[in-house]
Order: C-alpha cells, then sequence, then structure tokens
C-alpha cells in the first residue's frame, strides 16, 4: 500500500486507535498502520491491532534506567517502521525534549479537553467542577509544553444539568473517535503543516484552538 505510515503509541484501551484503524480500512486515510507500541503488556489496544493484521510491539518503560533511556529505545523502535508520523493515543508517558524535538511536525496528541482550558489529568471532572457550559477534546501537535502545542481541531459537547464526568467523559470519547481519524486524514493527505506562526489546513492558518468540528 502506498501513502503514510503512521506509528500508533497507546498504554490502555485504544479506542481512539480503532477509530483511526477503521478509517484506514475504510480508505479514508492515504496511508497505512505500520506499527502499535505499547508501553504496557496488558493493553487492550494491543489486541486490536492483532485483530487488524497490525505489528505490535511492546517496549516496558520500567526496564530502562531512566525517561531518556526509554525514549532513546522507543524512538529507535519508531525510526525502524521509518514513520512519518506518530500518534499518541492515550499513551500515559511524559515525553522528554529530546523525543518531541526528534518527532516536530509530525507527532500527534488527543487530549480530553478544549484546551488551553484543563490540561492534565481528570479534566471532566474539572470542567463540571468550573460551571463550564460546554467541554470537548482537541487534537494537537506535540510540542515541548505537556498539553500545550498547537490546536489542529476540536469538537465540543455542551454541558447540560445533571451531567457527571461519566457521562461527560462518555460524550467526549465519542467526539474523539470522530476528530483523531480526521486530523490523521488531513495530514496523510499532505493537507496539514505545523509551521513557525501556527497550523495550516490547505495552506491557510487555523485558529488558535484549531479547526472546530462542526455538530
Ligand atoms: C482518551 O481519553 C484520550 O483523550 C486520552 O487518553 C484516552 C485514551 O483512550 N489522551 P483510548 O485508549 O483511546 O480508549
Amino acid at each position: 500500500m502506498s501513502g503514510k505510515r503512521i506509528v500508533v503509541l497507546i498504554s490502555g484501551s485504544g479506542s481512539n486507535l480503532q477509530a483511526i484503524i477503521d478509517r484506514v480500512n475504510a480508505g479514508a486515510i492515504a496511508g497505512e498502520i505500520a506499527a502499535v507500541i505499547s508501553n504496557r503488556a496488558s493493553a487492550y489496544g494491543l489486541t486490536r491491532a492483532a485483530d487488524a493484521g497490525i505489528e505490535t510491539r511492546v517496549l516496558d518503560h520500567k526496564a530502562f534506567a531512566d525517561r531518556l533511556a526509554f525514549d532513546q529505545a522507543l524512538m529507535e523502535t519508531i525510526d525502524s517502521y521509518a514513520a512519518d508520523l506518530v500518534v499518541l493515543a492515550g499513551f500515559m508517558r511524559i515525553l522528554t525534549p529530546e523525543f518531541v524535538r526528534h518527532y516536530n511536525g509530525r507527532l500527534f496528541n488527543i487530549h480530553p479537553s478544549l484546551l488551553p482550558k484543563f490540561k492534565g489529568l481528570h479534566t471532566h471532572q474539572r470542567a463540571l467542577d468550573e460551571g463550564e457550559r460546554e467541554h470537548g477534546c482537541t487534537v494537537h501537535f506535540v510540542t515541548e509544553e505537556l498539553d500545550g502545542g498547537p490546536a489542529i481541531i476540536q469538537a465540543a459537547t455542551a454541558i447540560v444539568a445533571g451531567d457527571n464526568a461519566d457521562a461527560l467523559q462518555q460524550r467526549v470519547h465519542q467526539l474523539e473517535h470522530r476528530i483523531y481519524p480526521l486530523a490523521v486524514e488531513w495530514f496523510c493527505a499532505g493537507r496539514l503543516q505545523l509551521e513557525a506562526q501556527g497550523v495550516t489546513l490547505d495552506g491557510d492558518l487555523l485558529p488558535g484552538s484549531g479547526y472546530r468540528l462542526q455538530e
């Protein structure tokens, strides 16, 4: 198959991985998932990948002396697949500046909030606690700032009376499964660039919060 070579990094369930697999298989993405790499052998996403006939690798961070040693092994593994795009899909590791710089402009993450709001963990509960009117998710290029790189696309859901963190998380997850494959699709079609002034789609500079998926 021609097209871009994608490597996906996971630590857990891999439902975002599944959404990307489904869009690759549907022919929407001009690329293939060359490998799925997990830092946890028990990650269910490895089963999803194997079921889809995708090569899997486990790299246990606990087997390495420090963060940089792990990241260097991870880079070697990723580069052995000649990745054009590296997709973090629930990869629960903080990455070193060395890693982030190595994949500058070709490293994606998805975060369950409308960045720059609610970086870090427990975003759904925090959105409720802050009395937000809406909540959502963001796909962004990764830079050295944690959960802080330039946004590519966002999708939002209204917070309604009686909402709780579980319900909100489920709705946001559904949105994640729409925007993550779309961002990958754009990248693989050569439509998306990280430039000095921000992210461009088809040559047009996107707003700081990225493209906004309309309901
Ligand atoms: C998602 O909520 C994503 O936003 C966050 O990690 C979670 C991964 O879920 N970064 P899954 O493994 O894709 O189901």
